[in-house]
């Protein structure tokens, strides 16, 4: 963390878990476990039926809500979808964007990841981009190339006044839901190279500001460790997310006092 130049932000990433009728438990369990986050920003990503509630229940807390994923056109006939739009209508702040889960079912590509960025960013929305590589490609030795193509495709044609509210994740797809998380030091080379590519795309001032977090099998255990690194912002977090005191522990080791 590098609490001086960014924002410190801990996102959790609920997927397809709990239901609307737990959100109020969940959110005052979670007000009593961090009853103040001086430190850093606290987001949660839930499935749109649960935007609402989860908007009720954080309401009076510093705790934003975010979507999990938007379409990337303003309206129309797309049977299902929901828009940018609509998400800021309901007081939506953030929306994660380009998850692996929806590149690998869902059949995102890294262009519809470039259309949903333009127009989250377009809504005033703040976007978590994620990108990650495969255990294969890992052990090809093309992680960096990898991370570089998908970056640079995601960002492609967004001007420099427009990436400040860009959150970036990074979340190796073999550290997802297995348990098996990066090293911190694995995390932050590749966090690193991110913030290097941002340097040469956008300059060092937007570097230094740009956010970015490690996703993977992020836990109450090992989340001091991760955010002990310079280029580890935060963190995006699924399993753990779900359990109040888990959620808790990470935000409190993001929220140490000091720099
Ligand atoms: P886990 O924390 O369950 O590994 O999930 C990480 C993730 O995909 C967050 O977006």
């Amino acid at each position: 963390m590098n609490r001086k130049y960014r924002k410190t932000i801990i996102a959790g990433n609920w997927k397809m878990n709990l239901l609307a009728s737990q959100v109020k438990l969940f959110a005052e369990s979670l007000k009593t476990l961090v009853p103040k986050a001086k430190w850093c920003e606290t987001v949660v990503c839930v499935p749109y039926v649960m935007i609402p509630a989860a908007l009720k229940a954080f309401k009076d807390s510093r705790v934003a809500v975010g979507a999990e994923n938007v379409n990337e056109n303003p309206k129309g006939a797309y049977t299902g979808e929901v828009s940018t739009a609509m998400l800021t209508d309901i007081g939506a702040k953030y929306v994660i964007i380009g998850h692996s889960e929806r590149r690998q079912y869902y059949g995102e590509t890294d262009f519809s990841v470039n259309a949903k960025l333009k127009a989250a960013l377009e809504a005033g929305l703040s976007p978590i981009l994620c990108v990650g590589e495969s255990l294969q490609q890992r052990e090809m030795d093309v992680t960096n190339e990898f991370i570089t193509y998908q970056v640079k495709a995601a960002l492609a044609d967004i001007p420099v006044e427009k990436i400040r509210r860009i959150v970036i994740a990074y979340e190796p797809i073999w550290a997802i839901g297995t348990g098996k998380t990066a090293t911190s030091d694995q995390a932050e080379e590749v966090c690193g190279e991110i913030r290097a590519l941002i340097r040469k795309l956008y300059g060092a001032r937007v570097a230094r500001a740009v956010s970015i977090l490690y996703g993977g099998s992020m836990n109450e255990k090992n989340a001091a460790e991760l955010l002990s690194k310079p280029d580890i912002d935060g963190g995006l977090i699924g399993g753990a997310s779900l359990v109040p005191e888990k959620f808790a522990a990470i935000i409190n080791a993001a929220n140490q006092d000091g720099e």
